[in-house]
């Protein structure tokens, strides 16, 4: 028998440091990737209705693993999720259930039900330990590692949520299979992303293999998971809370979100979409404050337009008035006395963070800007 090929990486963070495992069909002995597994009382399963309708065989594979009780809670799927009202809909139904502190979450699906559950399991009895096993590419490079917990206000996106570890990642990524292209699409968002703040030669090697990705090339998907995952771990090893290095992974976010605000939160355009175009606004603004080459402009656009990627606001029919645009911002968490605070590139690969001071420089930039 063919041994299965399995990547382990390590999120280090003392006594929280956790696993990160990569690798196809992982779901079948999912027991062997959770640490101390025959020591919980109880096994809570929580995914949303469309990941428990796709991936249905999967989750019995997965019931099939564990000897014990196994408790099942399905919410509905989408970025309203993310609220007070399935927030507390989910503590109560599973409380009801007279769970103890050794019970143990696992977490399957994207990054809505990563980020709700995360915040469900440290609130729970005060913290009880939790499992993230994502299912769409976005969740499998970006938010099932780090432990940022949240769900959305409506002042604006990820503003009430935790720091909450999990206990092991499990990356099996044969549960792409079910995503749709414009899901596949929205993870290839942050994949992008840590090339442009973080590594060149993975923007180069995005440049020759993007295309395989979307199309699950299991090598080439596994790879780009796999530097995905190995950036943002040693990011968050430095910088768990976001009090300095941390921050650079919200390239494209601070746009991103306020255009997520503006769309109501609704299908027409979804997290990593948003952040296309943020990353597109921040890659111009970067140049329109004289810290980068028109050069890295056209290299982004050119290779999200050979992936058939789209990018700008037009795009997505969202207008949004330069009044409108400042005012979202300033819902963002890295805010300061007021001050935006934006993430920036001078070359690929080399980000930093970049308060801006004056306001009308802001507003100059979206009156020739937001098209
Ligand atoms: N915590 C973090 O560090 C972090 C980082 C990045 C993004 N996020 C958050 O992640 C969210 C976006 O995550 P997402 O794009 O995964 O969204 P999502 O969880 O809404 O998933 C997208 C859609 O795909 C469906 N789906 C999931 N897995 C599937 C599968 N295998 N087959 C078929 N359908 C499947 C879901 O039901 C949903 O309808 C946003 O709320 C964003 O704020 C958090």
């Amino acid at each position: 028998m063919a041994m299965k090929k399995i990547n382990t990486l390590n999120v280090k963070l003392k006594d929280r440091s956790y696993p990160i495992f990569i690798g196809k069909n992982l779901i079948e002995n999912i027991n062997l990737y959770i640490p101390e597994v025959n020591n919980f009382s109880k096994i809570i399963i929580i995914t949303d209705k469309t990941v428990y309708k796709n991936l249905n065989k999967k989750i019995k594979t997965v019931e099939s693993n564990f000897s014990k009780k196994i408790l099942k809670f399905i919410v509905p799927q989408g970025e309203k999720t993310k609220s007070f009202f399935y927030l507390e809909s989910l503590v109560e139904k599973i409380l009801k259930k007279k769970i103890d502190r050794n019970s143990l979450i696992l977490c399957i699906g994207g990054g809505v039900i990563g980020d709700l559950v995360g915040l469900v399991s440290s609130l729970l009895l005060r913290g009880i330990k939790f499992v993230q096993i994502p299912t769409t590419l976005l969740a499998q490079v970006d938010s099932s590692v780090g432990g940022k917990t949240s769900i959305n206000s409506k002042f604006g996106k990820n503003l009430i949520g935790s720091f909450n570890q999990p206990i092991s990642v499990i990356i099996s990524t044969d549960t792409l299979q079910t995503l749709d292209m414009r899901q596949l699409k929205s993870g290839y968002a942050e994949i992008l992303k840590y090339s442009l703040i973080k590594n060149k030669v993975f923007f180069l090697w995005l440049q020759k293999n993007g295309e395989k990705i979307l199309s699950l090339n299991n090598n080439v998907l596994s790879h780009s998971i796999m530097t995905s995952c190995s950036i943002k771990s040693k990011i968050v090893s430095l910088d768990e809370k976001e009090y300095g290095i941390r921050e650079l992974l919200n390239f494209g976010h601070t746009f991103g979100h306020a255009l997520e605000l503006v769309s109501g939160y609704s299908k027409k355009i979804n997290h990593g979409e948003a952040i296309f175009i943020g990353m597109f606004l921040a890659l111009k603004f970067s140049c329109f404050l004289g810290f980068c080459d028109s050069k890295l402009v056209k290299l982004y656009s050119d290779h999200l337009e050979n992936l058939g990627i789209l990018y700008k606001l037009k795009d997505y029919n969202i207008s949004i008035t330069t009044k409108k645009f400042i005012e979202l911002l300033k819902y963002d968490k890295k805010v300061k006395a007021n001050k935006i605070k934006f993430i920036l590139l001078k070359d690929i690969g080399k980000s930093f963070s970049y308060t801006i001071e004056d306001e009308k420089i802001l507003s100059k930039f979206f009156k020739e800007n937001l098209e």
